[in-house]
């Protein structure tokens, strides 16, 4: 039987040709929803009806999504991305359903946008923008950059590749994460306090999960330096973000870039908007057109391997495989 398989992640539609043809051509029928994720239960449940697979954004595949009689067909939910904060494995697991996602296939697209918005802020390259829009000429002056010392908290692949970016500035790295690892060359390991106080940027490459949320919040951005930045290109569930505006209203620290938010779309009026030196992108840090490709072949490439009965790479909750609910063999 050919498989539904739903398409939630807009990335798939505007940079992912070969992935479509890839399922189409393994037999599977693709289903569009009228609007792209990140979809909530409410409009996930009815999309997610008779489908077998779904090519997925961050929607919310919470314990109510997924013991919802609606998913009973699904198999597989295939991340397009990184992060699978959005995805509960263990009732994903106890419902029988495989979750993957696509690691190592961005970092160098995340890792060169932070580093966008590192510089931009640094030397107001939006502010340029924006005084030439409007018909001016005067200059804004910024922050050096090179031998400056840029902090990264959570030194998995992107982070690594960030650090990898900033050696190459001439930036000296501190970084702190759970599990320091032999091979980074070039960083200096140190307690979050001290990467906060010693650092003139601040970079956020951590997971989002119970112990992380809100893990940069009054008492840390306080910490930071006056003249410092903050950039996040992770999850905005990592920051308090309230904190965050007050942090730049009274001048806590000198700037920040977000591409993440707690709330995404961010609303139209949220006082993140309005916040004075901040620099704001709608989570498109991954959306660079080969990088969109390559994640889209990914995740499609793992429906099609279920589909076909064979094991897909890098799933996420492999104890599916042997679970009493498991629907595939
Ligand atoms: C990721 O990889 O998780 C990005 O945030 C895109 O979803």
């Amino acid at each position: 039987m050919p498989w539904k398989v739903l398409i939630t992640a807009r990335g798939v539609q505007q940079a992912g040709q070969q992935a479509q043809e890839l399922l189409r051509n393994a037999g599977c029928e693709l289903v569009f929803p009228p609007r792209f994720g990140p979809l909530k239960a409410d409009d996930l449940i009815p999309a997610l009806k008779s489908m077998d697979a779904v090519l997925a954004s961050l929607d919310e595949y919470s314990p109510k999504v997924l013991t919802s009689p609606a998913l009973a067909q699904l198999k597989i939910i295939a991340r397009w991305g990184v992060g699978y904060d959005s995805v509960d494995l263990t009732a994903a697991t106890r419902s029988g359903i495989v979750v993957t996602y696509t690691p190592g296939v961005l970092d160098d697209a995340v890792a060169d946008y932070t580093f966008a918005l590192l510089l931009s802020i640094a030397r107001h390259v939006h502010e340029a923008q924006a005084i030439m829009q409007r018909g001016e000429w005067k200059n804004s002056w910024g922050d050096d950059v090179g031998g400056k010392t840029l902090g990264i908290i959570g030194l998995g692949r992107i982070g690594k590749a960030v650090a990898r970016r900033a050696v190459g500035f001439n930036m000296h790295v501190l970084a702190h994460t759970p599990h320091p690892s032999p091979d980074s060359s070039g960083v200096e390991f140190v307690p979050l306090e001290k990467l906060l106080a010693d650092s003139d940027f601040v970079s956020l490459h951590a997971a989002l999960t119970p112990t992380t949320r809100g893990m940069i919040g009054e008492a840390q951005l306080h910490g930071m330096r006056r003249g410092a930045y903050f950039i996040n290109t992770a999850r905005g569930g990592l920051v308090d973000e309230a904190a965050l505006v007050r942090a730049l209203t009274e001048g806590w620290i000198a700037g920040a870039a977000l591409d993440v938010f707690t709330t995404e779309p961010l609303p139209a009026q949220s006082p993140l908007r309005s916040a004075p030196n901040l620099l704001l992108s709608p989570h498109q840090s991954s959306f660079a057109r080969g990088t969109g490709e390559r994640v889209s072949l990914t995740a499609a490439q793992a429906i099609a391997d279920l589909m076909k009965g064979k094991k897909p790479q890098n799933v996420l909750n492999p104890e599916v495989f042997s679970s009493p609910r498991t629907k595939v063999t």
